[in-house]
């Protein structure tokens, strides 16, 4: 009997201590965030946000694109801290005029709307970086992708740096490598850079971004020759060799554009990714065996991306009493 009370107790305790340590490792695996951040505070915001980024698509579907990428801006550049939300001003050169972004990075009148209106129900209470983040899963979500939760409670930082944008945010020329090297800083790593290129499987690239690959890839005079001839055809005429043409649009995935699908990984094993840094993934056997499982099974990608985004939305962020909740998301308080 007495053996019997002491293994209760004894199983008692270890079960506790389970809890109290698997408690902490949550703890500490999400930083100081929490799924419930805003339960208390702001119950709506949820809904706020998908009502917002549901009727910015319903205007113009690319928007969902554009929420993805600029939530991507935000997270690479020195954390996930809304510094791509602020506008320039005569002290500071923030990250919007920047190569990456300048005529680029759209999808902020979407997010000042959805802060006004959570700022109607919830005074000074969410930070413009948890409201991007929620918007990017939203617009995943509503393109027909999956769904997740986002632990919340970033806050805003108090600055932006323009020289952090021009090093960080990765261009489609860079080698995989070098755009490797930028997420592995951040605490991503390779896989992720193939996971989260799935984004590409909704929104559009200018012309520019690509055109080398179509005339002149690397100083050769030639076409790319990663790329399928009667895709390349198509690119060709859609961006003619001259200047004009650099602004014109072309979808990132020309089979299912705004779906959230897993149809980009199926067009990089047949060739046909548009940007280089898309069809470089298929060089390395590494990466190209990831693309080649991604584009066999939707639910693995799915899978992926969900924990990606989650990784991607941790990078740097803001809590306690650092930065802090801004009125608008343009400029600091
Ligand atoms: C891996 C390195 C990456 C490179 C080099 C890259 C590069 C680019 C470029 C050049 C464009 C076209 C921009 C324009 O022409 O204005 C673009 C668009 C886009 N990118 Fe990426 N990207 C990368 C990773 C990502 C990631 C991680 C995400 C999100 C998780 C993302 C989401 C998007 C989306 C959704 C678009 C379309 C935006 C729109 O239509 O407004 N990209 N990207
Ligand atoms: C949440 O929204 C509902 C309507 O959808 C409203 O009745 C309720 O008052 C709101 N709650 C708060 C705390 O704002
Ligand atoms: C709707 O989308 C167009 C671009 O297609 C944009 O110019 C316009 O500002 C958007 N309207 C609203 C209300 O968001
Ligand atoms: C990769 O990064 C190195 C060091 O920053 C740079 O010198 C090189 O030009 C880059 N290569 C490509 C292809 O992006
Ligand atoms: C690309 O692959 C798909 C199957 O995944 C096929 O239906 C399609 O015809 C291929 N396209 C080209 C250009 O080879």
């Amino acid at each position: 009997m007495q053996t019997m009370n002491n293994n209760s107790h004894c199983t008692l305790s270890t079960i506790s201590c389970f809890f109290l340590i698997s408690f902490l490792f949550s703890c500490l695996a999400f930083g100081q965030l929490d799924y419930q951040f805003y339960d208390d505070t702001c119950p709506n915001l949820t809904k706020i946000v998908r009502y917002g980024v549901w009727s910015a698509i319903s205007n113009e579907t690319r928007m969902a694109a554009s929420l993805l990428r600029l939530h991507f801006h935000d997270c690479i550049v020195n954390g996930c801290d809304g510094s791509v939300l602020l506008d320039d001003t005569n002290a500071m050169k923030g990250e919007k005029n920047v190569g990456g972004n300048r005529d680029s990075a759209r999808g902020f009148e979407v997010i000042d709307d959805i802060k006004h209106d959570v700022e109607d129900a919830c005074p000074g209470t969410v930070s413009c970086t948890d409201i991007l983040t929620l918007a990017a899963r939203e617009a995943v979500y509503l393109t027909g992708g999956p769904f997740w939760s986002v632990p919340l409670g970033r806050r805003d930082s108090k600055t932006a740096n323009q020289n952090a944008a021009i090093e960080q945010i990765p261009s489609p020329s860079e080698s995989l490598e070098n755009i490797t090297a930028k997420f592995t800083s951040k605490g991503l790593d390779v896989k992720d850079v193939v996971v989260l290129s799935g984004a590409h499987t909704i929104g559009f690239a200018q012309c520019a971004t690509f055109k080398q690959r179509l005339f002149n890839f690397k100083g050769s005079n030639k076409p790319d020759p990663a790329l399928d001839t009667s895709l390349l055809t198509n690119l060709q005429s859609q961006c003619p060799n001259q200047d004009s043409s650099d602004t014109k649009l072309s979808p990132l995935d020309p089979v299912t554009t705004n779906k959230f699908d897993n149809v980009y990984f199926k067009n990089l094993v047949n060739n046909s990714g548009i940007l280089q840094s898309d069809q470089a993934l298929m060089i390395d056997s590494k990466t190209s065996s990831m693309v080649n499982d991604y584009s066999k099974y939707p639910y693995m990608f799915y899978k992926d991306f969900k924990a990606s985004m989650v990784k991607m939305a941790n990078i740097g962020v803001l809590t306690g009493n650092n930065g802090e909740i801004r009125k608008n998301c343009r400029a600091v308080n």
